[in-house]
């Protein structure tokens, strides 16, 4: 299947407020929160000029707006882009913000080459792009200034396989053993080998395809990390250790170490790869 730009811009024009608390209504989005948070702060300078791609409702726009001079927002989805724009109207933080765009990023031609120094596309916005993956790479690179920053999120394949490995026995008695050989194979769910009802077709990641994918660019990969180690303990798990407030605070700071460790690359629920653009 190639990639169709419909599917994620139907998804997300239709997902009312969910995208605004994803990150907070339970432990899972919360680790996911901790750990790229940790990782914009390390990462964007204050006199940084940034580009936030696939932004979504701004759970990060309204973090990132105040670490560095300048930032540009923009989403495939009218309705996200317009929930952004409301969200930081409430924070009052719209006015700190230099534009926002309705754009598909493997087209941005609207936007000037080497503008910024840093770009965030986080939350799984490459997944969608399938056949058109190092299509978005190239875009995100070329509006990006050399020697500036890409920090670059991924849905983890063999993370959300551990995760949802019961769905996924479920899915076989729909699709049948072949469609599931294929998905762990690929990691890819399409309309053509695993139509989920959801029409939520994605290529999950490896990071050994992260790796393949950035090495056709030029491109130095600073940071390679993981986020959402600590979901693999399980919904039930996860909520019962945010009730005990210090224990929680100290699985956060664990989830910060662990997800930095090379061997839990894969096994959280996303991978994220900080790389600078060579000058
Ligand atoms: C899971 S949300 C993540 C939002 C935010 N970055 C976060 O991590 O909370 C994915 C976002 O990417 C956007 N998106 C998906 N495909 C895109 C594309 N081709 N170009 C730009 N945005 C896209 C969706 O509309 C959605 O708002």
């Amino acid at each position: 299947m190639s990639y169709n730009p419909e599917i994620p811009r139907n998804r997300y024009d239709n997902y009312g407020d969910r995208e605004w608390t994803r990150l907070e209504r339970d432990a899972h989005g919360e680790l996911l929160y901790h750990v790229h948070s940790d990782i914009l702060k390390r990462y964007i300078k204050p006199s940084d000029s940034v580009f936030e791609i696939g932004a979504g409702s701004g759970r990060y726009t309204k973090d990132i707006v105040k670490m560095c001079k300048e930032l540009t927002v923009a989403d495939i989805s009218s309705h996200q882009v317009e929930f952004n724009k409301a969200k930081m109207k409430e924070l009052g933080l719209y006015d700190r913000i230099e534009g926002f765009h309705i754009l598909d990023v493997v087209n941005m031609s609207t936007i000037e080459s080497e503008a910024f120094d840093c770009v965030v596309c986080v939350g799984g916005v490459i997944n969608y792009l399938l056949d058109k993956e190092q299509d978005g790479i190239e875009e995100m690179l070329r509006v990006l200034k050399p020697g500036g920053t890409l920090i670059l999120g991924s849905m983890s394949f063999i993370g959300s396989s551990l995760f949802y490995l019961d769905g996924i026995r479920y899915e076989k008695d729909l699709f049948g053993i072949e469609a599931t050989k294929w998905m762990f194979d690929t990691g890819i769910q399409d309309e053509e080998h695993y139509p989920v009802e959801s029409k939520h077709y994605v290529h999950m990641m490896r990071s050994s395809e992260m790796d393949t994918l950035l090495s056709r660019f030029p491109v130095k990969v600073i940071e390679r990390s993981s986020a959402g180690v600590f979901s693999q303990a399980g919904s039930e798990a996860l909520e019962n250790a945010r009730q005990d407030e210090e224990f929680w605070e100290h699985i956060v700071q664990k989830e910060i170490e662990f997800s930095k460790l090379p061997g839990m690359l894969d096994c959280g629920m996303n991978i994220i790869y900080v790389v600078e653009k060579c000058q």
